[in-house]
């Protein structure tokens, strides 16, 4: 089955759903999302979107956080246009219905997070991402040229090198021309085409045991274009997000940022404060530090947890400030304004990604990438709080404007129709393979790519994911796919690409800390570490 459209969006958080938007008031957009739609990151981002909207603030306070919290490694040109492209996009959200906190004055009320020098932070409560996604649905359902195809999922990249022996992988001449997906309930592989594609796709949290991150991020973006010759970087760079609920049946509920934002307090379990021994913002140091921090705190007492403490901010603000924290946490017997709450670090974002330049482009024809899938460089070694909603809004932009100038260049023209073809694959009656490799691939990563590392974890993982690797590549080949098994073959591979660049950095840097490498060295590691089919390469900053 064909399915042809002028734009192609696979993804439907918020770098997706805004491209659409503009992109359908110039042809026909298909979104393909493997869940319902509104199941994304964006939907699971509490804290906000950060923008200087303040006469307190100034562009150049912001691109300097961003810089500071990206450890050498930002482009600063990336950040300059993410920063000062930010306010117009926020106005655009409001403009769309978007409704975000407000003070009794009307201004906008801005949070605080870590590694900001101001209150920058433009939020709807404590459940922005949905106010932003609910907003951004009601009006790509409205559009009649935008068809959605929930519960589809995207399996591989259709591009002119697949198709022609003359082309080979990561040739210039590259050209994307779409997608196959895997319509989840009927088993049937579609094939998408489209004038340009965008991968949406998010985050791969789920390469890691624990995450903050939804079911859906399996890195899937990156997966996919790597596999048709997309450059990857800086894929070391996991962010942990210091804070998530610790406790059996929460799955990694984040606890936002905007906590300690608003005063809220880490403390070991006899409650001494700790964060001021590492940094001289306390528990407002950028990310890495406080990750690093409980972590260190955490193996060297053999604690499970420690607190963050909000008492102090009073009831009636919390529940003002913080409602879904305080009701979730409150489901789970804990109530925030009167007890400390147990909380542990978990994967919550992939600094690296597909690389693209200023317009989202990848070095593929026609193939864009925006939001967490994509490598802007704006993030460095480690992303400040809340840039990531604005570098999805700045750069979908971005994406937008140039995707409808490519479209009017001549392309190279489709030999002939493109069914997918399942060869000899048959069912498998061994799904519990997948699901054993499914766990083993995470707790590797967890135990041996986490936080902390070490050359010798680092190459016991390794060991693992290619042997695991090996044997979901047979797998692929004879069975009838699934979305479990798509999703497997990914979060492999996003595993594979973490270890490749995580063994190569002889230092630590931002998210990156090897004990056999203690200390930052920016006369030999000042770059960015590049994968591009199977070379790995490094790049300098610019
Ligand atoms: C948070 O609310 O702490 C998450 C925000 C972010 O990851 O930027």
């Amino acid at each position: 089955m064909e399915i042809k459209s002028d734009f192609l969006i696979i993804g439907s958080g918020m770098a997706g759903l805004t491209f659409a938007l503009k992109a359908a008031d110039y042809g026909d957009v298909a979104i393909i999302t493997k869940k319902d739609i509104a199941e994304s990151n964006t939907n699971c981002a509490q804290g906000g979107i950060a923008a200087v909207t303040s006469e307190e603030d100034s562009y150049e306070f912001h691109v300097r956080d961003t810089l500071e919290a990206g450890g050498g490694l930002c482009k600063e040109e990336a950040v300059r246009i993410l920063v000062e492209g930010g306010p117009a996009r926020i106005r655009e959200l409001m403009d769309w219905g978007v409704k975000f906190s407000i003070k009794e004055n009307q201004e906008l009320d801005l949070g605080k997070e870590g590694g900001h020098s101001k209150r920058r932070i433009i939020h709807a409560g404590d459940i922005t991402g949905q106010e932003v996604e609910k907003v951004l649905l009601q009006r790509v359902r409205a559009r009649g040229n935008i068809a959605i195809y929930e519960h589809h999922i995207a399996i591989d990249l259709i591009t002119r090198a697949k198709l022609d022996r003359c082309t080979p992988l990561g040739d210039p001449e590259d050209v994307c021309l779409g997608a196959y997906a895997l319509d989840r309930y009927s088993g049937i592989v579609k094939t998408f085409l489209a004038d340009i594609t965008l991968l949406a796709t998010g985050g791969s949290g789920k390469v890691y045991l624990y995450t903050s991150n939804p079911d859906i991020a399996t890195g899937d973006g990156v997966a996919m274009a790597y596999r048709v010759g997309a450059r990857i970087a800086n894929m070391e760079f996991i962010q942990f997000h210091p804070t998530c609920l610790y406790h059996p049946a929460a799955k990694s509920f984040l606890i936002s940022e905007a906590l300690r934002g608003e005063g809220a307090v880490l403390r070991l379990q006899d409650s001494t404060p700790f964060m001021e021994r590492y940094h001289p913002m306390g528990c407002l140091a950028p990310r890495d530090v406080v990750s690093q921090a409980i972590d260190n705190e955490m193996k060297k007492r053999g604690d499970d947890f420690v607190y963050l403490d909000i008492t102090a901010l009073g009831e009636e603000r919390i529940k003002e400030r913080f409602p879904n924290i305080y009701e979730t946490c409150l489901s789970y017997g804990y109530n925030l304004a009167k007890e400390p709450i147990p909380v542990v670090p978990a994967a919550h974002y992939l600094c690296g990604g597909i690389v693209t330049d200023s317009y989202g482009r990848t070095n593929i024809k026609r193939l864009y990438a925006s939001g967490e899938t994509a490598c802007t460089g704006v993030h460095g070694a480690n992303r400040l709080a809340s840039n990531s909603l604005l570098e999805a809004l700045v750069f979908s932009h971005r994406a937008f404007l140039r995707a409808i100038e490519e479209r009017k260049e001549p392309s190279w023209e489709l030999p002939r129709l493109l069914e997918w073809n399942i060869g000899n694959a048959v069912d498998s009656d061994e799904n519990v393979v997948v699901t054993h490799n499914w766990d083993e691939i995470r707790r590797t990563m967890w135990n041996y790519v986490g936080i902390v590392r070490s050359n010798k974890r680092l190459n016991r993982a390794k060991t693992r994911i290619d042997l695991l690797q090996k044997e979901i590549k047979e797998y692929y080949w004879n069975f009838i796919i699934t979305s479990d098994l798509i999703e497997l073959r990914n979060i492999a591979t996003v595993a594979a690409l973490i270890i490749r660049s995580a063994i190569v950095r002889e230092e630590s840097r931002g998210l990156h800390y090897n004990l056999d490498y203690p200390q930052r060295d920016d006369q030999h590691w000042r770059k960015n570490a590049v994968i591009y089919l199977d070379k790995l390469y490094f790049e300098a900053v610019c």
